[in-house]
């Protein structure tokens, strides 16, 4: 197998969380599924995003500066397809929206979301790597079931034993 695909299909199996990133401002409001999302300190808290360049949110993050990173529980799996898919023109077509300190659309049940103004930004290869101040955190008392993308496919997250 080509490094490539083989890097690809390594991946598939390096399960992750989903998530939903989300901005709203002056260049309008948007958002998109990423599972590239990662802690990088509590001091002070900041988290970084992974977004490919060519993505219609990718520039609205840029013009934003602002991204909330809001994560998902296993009853968002339609939501979770609605903002991956590139027919949808309004991925916020529903109610439970609402927002926190920067703007940007916090999904009311989301099992956390962390509001974040973005630092900094650095380009590797496809994508850019955001790093993110988190500003502000909204926590669910609902942890029943996380949602998860492994091998190329949702799982609903559950406890061991
Ligand atoms: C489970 C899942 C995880 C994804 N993770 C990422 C990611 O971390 N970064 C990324 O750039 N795209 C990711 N995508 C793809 C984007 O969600 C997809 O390309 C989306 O249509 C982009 O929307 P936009 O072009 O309107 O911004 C993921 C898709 C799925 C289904």
């Amino acid at each position: 197998m080509e490094m490539r695909a083989q890097f690809r299909e390594g991946m598939s199996r390096l399960g992750a969380a989903v998530t939903v990133l989300t901005t709203d401002g002056p260049a309008g409001r948007h958002g998109m599924t990423a599972s590239a999302v990662c802690s990088v300190t509590d001091t002070p808290p900041t988290l970084l995003v992974c977004v490919n360049r060519t993505n219609r949110s990718h520039d609205l993050f840029v013009d934003n500066g602002t991204l909330c990173v809001n994560v998902l529980g296993g009853h968002h799996r339609e939501l979770s397809g609605r903002f991956a898919s590139s027919g949808t023109e309004d991925r916020f077509d529903t109610s439970g929206w609402t927002t926190r300190t920067t703007g940007a659309p916090v999904l009311s049940d989301a099992v956390a979301a962390f509001d974040c103004r973005i630092q900094s930004r650095k380009e590797v290869g496809t994508h850019s790597v955001f790093f993110c101040a988190v500003d502000d955190i909204a926590l669910s008392g609902d942890t029943a079931s996380g949602l998860i993308w492994f091998g190329r496919d949702f799982h609903h997250l559950r406890l061991a034993s």
